[in-house]
This record gives C-alpha cells, sequence and structure tokens, in this order.
C-alpha cells in the first residue's frame, strides 16, 4: 500500500489553484541545468504552498540562451540579469553564474524587491559576503528571503546525519575529518576556465571544495569553526587558455598559456569552538577520486561516516554496543522516516545528486511562503567565507594558526 502510495506521489502535479512562485534564474550552465531541474521537479514530488514557475532564463548569448530555455523549460530568455530582475513574472532569482558576479546580482534583486538563492560559495571576497548579508538583511525586514546553494546539507543521509548528532548519539565531538576529493585537474593540458582565475573564482578547490567542506562541517556538528592551520599549493602553474567558452568542469585549451592564479589543493587542521579538533583536505588532483566528499564525526559515544560517491548510505558506530559485536554499520538512507524521502521512491530506490537540487527548490519555496529565513542564509555563507579567508592568510604564513574573525556558533 506504501509503495503504491510513494510510486503514485511522484510526478504529480500541483492541486489547481495552488499560487505560483515565479523564478528567473541567471546562468544555464552546469548549476543552472540542476537548479532547472530542481525546480521543475519540486512541486510535482512534494506538497508545495507555491508552484514554482520557470518564468525566464538570463544568459549573455541571446540565440545559446534561448536554445537552453527550451531545453531546460523556462518560459522565456533574457540576456541581461538586469531585465530578468525587472521581470513582474519573476519573484526570486536565482543565481547560477561564477563568483565574480554573486553579490552584485544579489544586492540588485534584493533592493528590488526580490527573493534569492545564490549558489556557493557566497562570494569571493568577506566584503563582498558582507554586503550581501547586509542587504538580505534589510530584505528580510520586508518578508523577502535569501538562501545560499550548498546543497550537500539536502543529501538525505547527511540531514539524517546532522539530527542524530543533535539528538546527542555521538556525545561530545573530538574529531571532524572532511576530505572533498576530486581529479579533473590532474591532466597539465586542461584549460584556464573561470575556476583556474582568481578574479573570477576567488580561489581553487578552497573556494570550489572547501566551501561545501566547511559548511557540511559546521552544519553537521552545529558548531563554528574557531581558527585554521593551512597549506596551500599550485602543482599545475601554467595552463592553456581557453578556445572557446566552458561549462562546468569542461573546456577545451588553445594553443597559447597563461598563469594558473588559484590553488588546486588546500589542506588544513582547525579547532572548533567546542574544543573539537577538525581535519580538512580539498583537491582536485585525487586521482581515482571523482565528486568524494568524505565526512566522519568521532564523538565520546559514537562516530558517523559518509561519502557522497555513496550517497544513500551512512555509517553509524554506537560506542555503548558490546565490544565484541560493535563496529560501524550501514544505514540505507531511503526509509519514508528519513528526511526527504516522503515524496520519493519506496525504500532501497535509490537518491542522486540531482535530488538535492529538488530538496533545495523544496526547503526554499516552504521559506517563502511563510516568511522565515531558510537555511543555509546569506549569514552562513558569510561564516564559510571567514573560514576560507584566514584558510588563506594562515597559508599565506606558511600554517601560522590564524583565528576566524567574528566567527559566532552555527
Ligand atoms: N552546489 C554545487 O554542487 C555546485 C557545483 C558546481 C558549481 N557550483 C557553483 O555554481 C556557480 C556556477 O558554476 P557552474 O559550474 O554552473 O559554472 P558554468 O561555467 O558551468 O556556468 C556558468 C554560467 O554563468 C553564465 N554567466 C557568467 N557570467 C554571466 C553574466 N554576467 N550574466 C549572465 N550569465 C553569466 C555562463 O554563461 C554560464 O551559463 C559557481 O558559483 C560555482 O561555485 C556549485
Amino acid at each position: 500500500m506504501r509503495e503504491t502510495e510513494q510510486e503514485a506521489a511522484a510526478g504529480r502535479p500541483a492541486p489547481p489553484g495552488t499560487p505560483r512562485l515565479g523564478v528567473g534564474m541567471v546562468g544555464y550552465a552546469f548549476m543552472g541545468a540542476a537548479h532547472s531541474q530542481g525546480w521543475r521537479t519540486a512541486g510535482r514530488v512534494f506538497d508545495l504552498p507555491l508552484q514554482p514557475q520557470l518564468a525566464a532564463v538570463c544568459g549573455r548569448d541571446p540565440e545559446a540562451v534561448r536554445t537552453a530555455a527550451a531545453k531546460l523549460g523556462w518560459d522565456a530568455a533574457e540576456t541581461d540579469w538586469r531585465a530578468l530582475i525587472a521581470r513582474d513574472d519573476v519573484q526570486l532569482v536565482d543565481i547560477c553564474t561564477p563568483g565574480d558576479s554573486h553579490a552584485e546580482i544579489a544586492v540588485a534583486a534584493l533592493e528590488a524587491g526580490k527573493h534569492v538563492l545564490c549558489e556557493k560559495p557566497l562570494a569571493n571576497t568577506v566584503e563582498e559576503a558582507e554586503a550581501m548579508v547586509a542587504a538580505a538583511e534589510r530584505a528580510a525586514a520586508r518578508g523577502q528571503v535569501a538562501m545560499v546553494g550548498f546543497n550537500y546539507r539536502r543529501v538525505p543521509a547527511a540531514a539524517y546525519a546532522r539530527s542524530l548528532v543533535a539528538e546527542g548519539r555521538l556525545g561530545r565531538l573530538r574529531h571532524v575529518r572532511v576530505r572533498y576529493l576530486q581529479d579533473w585537474l590532474v591532466d597539465p593540458a586542461f584549460p584556464l576556465t573561470w575556476r583556474l582565475r582568481k578574479e573570477s573564482a576567488g580561489s581553487g578547490a578552497l573556494g570550489d571544495l572547501g566551501a561545501h567542506a566547511v559548511d557540511l562541517a559546521q552544519y553537521l556538528t552545529g558548531e563554528a569553526v574557531a581558527g585554521v592551520s593551512a597549506l596551500t599549493e599550485t602543482f599545475v602553474k601554467e595552463r592553456p587558455l581557453l578556445a572557446g567558452s566552458s561549462s562546468g568542469l569542461r573546456g577545451a585549451g588553445a594553443t597559447k598559456t597563461g598563469p594558473v592564479t588559484v590553488d588546486d589543493a588546500a589542506v588544513f587542521t582547525a579547532r572548533f569552538a567546542s574544543g573539537a579538533l577538525g581535519t580538512f583536505e580539498a583537491t582536485r588532483f585525487a586521482t581515482g577520486r571523482k565528486n568524494s566528499l568524505q565526512v566522519e564525526l568521532n564523538g565520546e559515544l559514537g562516530s558517523l561516516a559518509f561519502d557522497l560517491e555513496r550517497l544513500n548510505e551512512l555509517s553509524f558506530h554506537d560506542q555503548s554496543e558490546p565490544a565484541a559485536t560493535s563496529g560501524f554499520r550501514r544505514i540505507l538512507v531511503t526509509e519514508p522516516d528519513h528526511p526527504y524521502l516522503e515524496g520519493w521512491w519506496p525504500p532501497g530506490h535509490g537518491l542522486g545528486y540531482d535530488h538535492t537540487f529538488v530538496h533545495q527548490a523544496r526547503d526554499l519555496v516552504h521559506a517563502v511562503a511563510a516568511g522565515t529565513s531558510p537555511a543555509p542564509s546569506f549569514a552562513d555563507g558569510l561564516r564559510v567565507q571567514r573560514v576560507l579567508a584566514a584558510v588563506e592568510e594562515s597559508a599565506a604564513k606558511n600554517a601560522v594558526y590564524t583565528p576566524v574573525t567574528d566567527q559566532e556558533a552555527t
């Protein structure tokens, strides 16, 4: 019976009369496609108070953005993000562009009375992130909401891990171990895309992967990173210039080369506010690791372990069990009682990367309807940005311990 209800639930349209939430999205490549999937699907899987309407998508090339609109399911196309923000049928602006444009678009959208979803990292600098938080606070007083796209919080296993930690199942935390490993930069012929230039990306593996690692650590533990000791390295210092355009982690190289101005890898140790010790790694040079975000938490009462490459699973060790039979056991996080699973498939049928964007859209729509601040908020994004800045400062001094400024508990 439950199986039949779940099968019927996935794919059903919103009930007639559900008010619409017009979405306008800037950028339509990797994240644009993922967010489109989220907006298209959320209202067909979950009961939402507002039905997302894919009102308009924005890019800079008129023909390419029209093609993307048709492919991804958007009603209209714009070639200037200011025109997108000004549209009457857009109530929420979704920013899926590189970090150098996040602050300008987000602040303009908030000042124009729109809700905002902005991809991570929130900005390229702490100063930009502070301006975004100030704009979000002013907008909140007018009933608008602003969220940053740390989507890994919305992997059901991660959300469930957070609830186990919050319930005290691990007791006092001692170790927080987070490694975000990819290998798409190993080839020195990979071109100099925007991700390898400081002026567009802010930083390299640190801002791209390290931002996710820090946010997930702070979310899972409910604690702030208080200070760090860091090393960064750029292994390949010169790469072919980009020939044509790039999308996501793809692009072709020209014959001329240019300097890589961001880190290829960042490693750092950290102190958490409670005294727990953290170890972090973010790299695009971990040969054989494609998108492996590994987390392990060790507490006095037990441990939790998770790997994004096996995202339906959570490993849990309960220290109170008899030593002879205790050990990590695998929890398949696909039960209807697990976070987000009420709308999906029968137990064991598994979710993937794209579902995190559906969950993100779901949670944001609820926050818009309720007029409450969604999590992760722009303030959460700023907290991550401050940790990234401390990592860069520490690395510049060859790993001198550097406190995170103005850090409060999350
Ligand atoms: N949450 C995640 O898992 C995740 C994964 C990848 C990227 N990201 C983040 O998403 C953002 C975008 O990354 P991506 O991988 O989608 O990049 P991408 O290169 O695939 O796409 C960037 C898009 O932005 C457009 N764009 C750039 N400047 C623009 C402007 N001024 N006006 C309109 N469009 C503009 C480009 O044309 C392109 O469509 C970055 O902040 C990145 O860190 C998040």
